[in-house]
């Protein structure tokens, strides 16, 4: 399957409803693109059409930020200070991956040896100031 898109911030809540409803049963979530180009922006408005009501931050400085919505657990990354497969040992990646939650996983680049699992990769692209385009995969 593929979708690509263009989308203003204005627009980004209907891009992260169809993008949730292209998601359907995938766990893995992979989001690739530039620094800046909006992964974290996108994450936090598909987090929270899933129904999270907490604040949502980037998970730059955490690595990983994990929300419950109705009893399901959902796993937020960000891999760009990641520098070798032994530091995401440390982070204990890979059990977060057997666990079956949910994974949105931004720069999943370094991880990707680890990542065998059925998933999807969303690229986004930045186009000018206001819009991105998202091409899915
Ligand atoms: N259409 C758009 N989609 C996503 N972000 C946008 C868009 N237009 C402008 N922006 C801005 O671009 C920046 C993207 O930053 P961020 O989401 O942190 O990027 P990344 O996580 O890819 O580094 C934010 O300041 C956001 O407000
Ligand atoms: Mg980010």
């Amino acid at each position: 399957m593929i979708y690509q898109v263009k989308f203003t911030l204005d627009e980004i809540e209907e891009v992260a409803k169809s993008l949730i409803n292209e998601i359907n049963d995938v766990n893995l979530i992979l989001f690739k693109g530039e620094l800046g180009s909006g992964k974290t922006t996108l994450i936090k408005s598909i987090l929270k059409n899933l129904g999270v009501k907490e604040n949502i931050t980037s998970p730059t400085f955490s690595i990983v930020n994990q929300y419950l919505i109705s009893n399901r657990l959902i796993n937020h990354f960000d891999l760009y200070r990641i520098k070798s497969l032994t530091e995401l040992d440390v982070i204990g990646f890979e059990e977060y991956l057997e666990s079956g939650a949910v994974c949105f996983i931004e720069w999943p680049e370094i991880a990707m040896s680890k990542i065998i699992d059925n998933y999807i990769e969303i690229y986004i692209k930045f186009i000018n100031e206001k819009t991105r385009e998202i091409t899915l995969k």
